[in-house]
Parts: structure tokens; sequence; C-alpha cells
């Protein structure tokens, strides 16, 4: 449980410029006053991030979205009445309050209200607006235990709150809505099926290239073990060929892993369904560099749903 002087402290720190890491249901983000153009600085300077990569805007209520966007279409009010709080981050046009280092400059801005008890204390308790990327260095695994973040981030962090796993595991969905129809750039939790739903059949799905949402590069998520995408059918004859080439090798597949495998695989703890499997897959990926495994072999859920996240992360942790 968090104490509300933990809360205390990291708001002082929020407003003396500081940065603080806090949990949401997604992963954990680096979190900073989203006008204080100093802290933007330190918050990208402490990611090892290009600059002209925007940053999401977190939210203490839905009714802040007229505060920090302008001009919204239907879509954007009808995905953050539906959706939030919740791992849905809409893009909007931006409020003049939104400085251009939390855009990278573009004329729209990534807001999102969270769910989680941790992060929506914060929020209520600054009062404002957190531009908060995800706790980890640029290009590297999420982060979905306060562990993660000292891990990676360590003494640049000025507060870390640990409100223990996050509960989803992958990042938000986004969806700009600046667009007719509005578009997906990101899969998340809210499936596209979820969000098609909500808006009548009328959604694009644009995840593809990076310029869409810069940061969504096509290599992102990676552990050092190298992560090869196999069939379940050929993970045996696959792991049998790396580990005669001296490679440690271990496995990530869903239930039912598959069985008669080579000796000296190591078989990481399989997810028993889509929302485990992303409940799980980043610490798991963590957990190959832990074991110093050379090849991460891994079977990707089936993609509806959450699983399509799911497959869409690993998809881009196995880009060479
Ligand atoms: O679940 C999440 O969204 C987590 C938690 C902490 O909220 N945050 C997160 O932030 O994943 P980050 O910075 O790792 O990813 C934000 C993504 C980037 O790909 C960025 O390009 C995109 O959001 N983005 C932000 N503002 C945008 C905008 N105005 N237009 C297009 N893409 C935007
Ligand atoms: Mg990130």
């Amino acid at each position: 449980m968090i104490r509300d002087e933990q809360i205390d402290a990291a708001v002082a720190a929020l407003r003396r410029g500081g940065l603080v890491a806090f949990p949401t249901e997604t992963v954990y983000g680096l979190g900073c006053d989203a006008t204080n153009n100093d802290a933007l600085a330190r918050l990208y300077a402490t990611k090892r991030r290009p600059t002209s990569h925007p940053v999401i805007v977190h939210l203490p209520d839905t009714g802040d979205l007229v505060e920090w966007g302008r001009d919204l279409d239907d879509a954007a009010v009808t995905l953050a009445r539906e959706c939030w709080p919740g791992p849905l981050t809409l893009v909007v046009r931006r409020s003049a309050r939104v400085p251009d280092a939390v855009t990278g400059g573009r004329d729209t801005v990534g807001l999102r209200v969270p769910d989680q008890p941790v992060a929506n204390a914060l929020l209520r308790a600054f009062g404002a607006g957190i531009a908060a990327p995800s706790a980890n260095r640029f290009g590297r695994v999420s982060p979905t235990t306060a562990d993660d973040v000292r891990a990676d981030l360590g003494s640049e962090v000025d507060v870390v709150l640990d409100g223990g796993p996050c509960t989803v595991g992958v990042e938000s969905t986004i969806v700009d809505t600046t667009t007719s129809p509005a578009a997906i750039l990101r899969v998340g939790a809210i499936s596209e099926g979820r969000i098609a739903e909500l808006l009548g059949g009328r959604v694009d799905v644009r995840t593809a290239g990076e310029i869409a949402a810069p940061g969504t590069l096509s290599r992102h998520y990676s552990p050092c073990a190298r992560v090869i995408l196999v069939d379940a059918g050929a993970v045996g004859a696959h792991a049998a060929g790396r580990l005669a080439a001296g490679d440690r090798v271990g496995l990530l597949a869903p239930e039912p892993v598959p069985r008669d495998l080579p000796a000296g695989l190591v078989v990481l703890d399989p997810p028993m369904d889509a929302a485990q499997y992303a409940h799980v897959l980043y610490a798991r990926l963590r957990a190959a560099d832990r074991l110093g495994l050379d090849v991460l072999l891994v079977v990707p859920p089936a993609a509806e749903g959450i699983g399509a996240a799911v497959a869409d992360r690993l998809q881009r942790a196995s880009t060479p």
C-alpha cells in the first residue's frame, strides 16, 4: 500500500521539476510536470529519448480532456467517455497549455486517464497533467514493477512509487482522433474490435512505420537476448539446432507448451492465456537477460484481443 506521505513527497518532487516513476495499469511511467520545460528536458535526457518523440500527458479526470485538447472530434469524446479511466491514449489537437517539449512540436497531443489507484491518487493530488513515457531507457523493455524501474533508471529518478506489478502489462492502445476515420496507432489492451464497435465500425489501423506515432519503431521492447518467433510445432527442431551451435537457449510459449523438448532448453514459466501473456511478457523478456540467454524462442499468442498487442510487441522485439 502507498501511504499519503509518499504521494505528498511525489507531488512535492513534481512541483520542484523532479522526476517521479509511478505505476499505471499498463506499465510504469516516468513522470514530470507536463508544463515544466526544464523538467521535460530532464525527462528526455534520463530516458535517452530523442526530443522529437512526443510523450503522453496523464490527466486526473476525463473532464480535463477539454483543458488539454481543442477542437475535439466526436470520436475523442466518445472514446474518452467509454474507455477512461483505462488503457487508452487519445491523440487530439493540443490546447495552448501544452508545451512544444511534450509534443515534439506537433499540433497534437496524446492524453490518457489511467486506471490504477496509485496513479490516480498521484494525479488527483498533483491536480494537473503529468507527462510520462514508459520508465525504461529508450528502445528497451518497458517496466512492469518498481524494481524494474530502479534497475533501469536507479538514482536518476527522484521518487519511485511502488504499486506492485502492473495488471495489464503492455502499453495503452493509441488512437489518433484527428483524422477521419480515427486510426489506431498502437495496439494495446483495448482491442481494435472494441474501438470499432464504439466508433460505429469506422476505424483505420496505422501501426506500421514510425511516422504515425514516433517511438513505435519497428525494433523496440528488446531484451539483450535475440528473440526469434517460432511456431509451436517447430520449437523442438529449432531449439536443438541452436543448442548444438553452443547457444544458451530459452523458450517462452503459452500453455500447452510443446512436449519432447531437447535437454538444456530453458523453459520460462508459461502463460495460461492471452491476458496472462500480456501480464508477464516484459517480466519474461527481462528474465531471459537475467538468465544470460543468447536466444529466446517465442511462440506468440493468437493475435486476437489483447493477444494482438502481445504479438505486436514480440514482432518488434524480434526485429534484428
Ligand atoms: O501505457 C502507456 O501508454 C504508457 C503508460 C506509462 O501510460 N506510456 C507509454 O509511453 O507507453 P511511451 O512514451 O513509451 O509511448 C508513447 C507513444 C509513443 O509511441 C509516441 O510516439 C506516441 O505515444 N504519441 C504520443 N503523443 C503523440 C502524438 N501527439 N501523436 C502521435 N503519437 C503520439
Ligand atoms: Mg515506451
